[in-house]
């Protein structure tokens, strides 16, 4: 099942959040406009949405919240994203220049101020919007924890697997867990139900985030942004962390990373001894391990072509190429 065989699924489900979204973004800006409709014309996998909304649908059939969280969760999506560029230098996204590279980090930051404000916008209009917005700014709050994290660990090279696995959780699963929590809520699932759709989300969203960091030790050209940049930042992720592990010289690798700002060479030496030394395969061997969890918690949900998209969408994780 691809991407467009979901949208087809989905059907006017799908044509009603991306109008939402449409909508939301409408500004009497003229430059703000003009940025919203680039960047919703070059819109990227849309996974979130696509996964509240099955969600909502196998637990009981959408109604007005269920699209208006996967709404609010694609521009908060988004917003992060314009964020990210900035905070990571990164000139790529999408195949295309970021926005940050074309008009600057001020402008990117303000242009996903606006797609956040939106996002908050569109949960005020729903009747679960007191417990939505616990979950989206808690989600709020780790996507801000786990990119501090990640800088604190930055700089002393002393990531821990438990480190990396709350960074990713904080960064990127956290807001899955919420794509799929609030459409359990919006349908007014059982608690049970509601369990199962935030332990899928949260797995789904784990092997996820592995996956693109393995994409950062890998050169296929097809991901339409820059690799190789998170050793370059220091960042430790997990094909890195796979090899430490059973590394006879742990110290040494860890002492290297902590000296790539005076040596930039060691960059493609690291980079060459994770490949080297089974730290993607490791790195896959996790990621299946989420994806199994993420098949496990789906079983609680009642069988249908839904529940089969979504498990199409965490399988997905451990062959995607963008
Ligand atoms: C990119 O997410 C940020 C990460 C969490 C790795 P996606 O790969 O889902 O981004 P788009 O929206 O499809 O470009
Ligand atoms: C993704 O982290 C987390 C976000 C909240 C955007 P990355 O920095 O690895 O994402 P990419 O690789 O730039 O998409
Ligand atoms: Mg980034
Ligand atoms: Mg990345």
């Amino acid at each position: 099942m691809t991407g467009s065989d979901i949208i087809t699924l989905l059907g006017a489900d799908w044509t009603g959040c991306e109008d939402l979204i449409r909508k939301s973004l409408r500004s009497d800006i003229g430059l703000l406009n003009s940025i919203n409709d680039a960047s919703l014309s070059n819109s990227g996998k849309q996974l979130r949405p696509k996964l509240a909304l099955l969600t909502a649908r196998c637990l009981g059939g959408t109604n007005g919240d269920s699209l208006h969280y996967a709404a609010a969760v694609e521009l908060l999506h988004n917003a992060t994203l314009f964020h990210d560029d900035v905070a990571d230098s990164s000139s790529l996204r999408r195949g295309r220049p970021t926005l940050s590279a074309l008009m600057g980090p001020n402008a990117a930051v303000l242009v996903g101020d606006y797609w956040l404000a939106r996002a908050v916008d569109l949960i005020i209009e729903t009747t679960h919007r007191t417990d939505a917005f616990k979950m989206f700014s808690a989600t709020l709050s780790h996507l801000a924890e786990g990119e501090m994290l990640q800088l604190e660990k930055a700089s002393g090279a002393d990531t821990s697997e438990e480190d990396y696995l709350r960074i990713i959780y904080c960064k990127t699963a956290s807001l899955f867990e919420t794509a799929c929590t609030t459409a359990a809520l919006s349908v007014d699932a059982p608690k049970e139900l509601c369990y199962a759709a935030s332990r899928f989300g949260r797995a789904t969203g784990l092997a996820f985030q592995i996956r693109d960091d393995i994409f950062d030790y890998l050169d296929d050209g097809q991901i339409g942004k820059p690799v190789g940049i998170d050793l370059k930042e220091q960042k430790i992720t997990l094909p890195l962390l796979g090899v430490l592990q059973s590394a006879p010289d742990e110290a040494d690798l860890r002492a290297r990373v902590r000296d790539i700002p005076q040596h930039p060479e060691y960059v493609a030496e690291l980079r060459s001894y994770v490949c080297g030394h089974g730290g993607i395969e490791y790195a896959m061997r996790r990621l299946d391990d989420f994806i199994g969890e993420a098949l496990e918690a789906l079983e609680a949900f009642p069988a249908s072509p839904e529940r089969d998209a979504l498990a199409e969408i965490a399988r997905y994780n451990a062959i995607r190429k963008v």
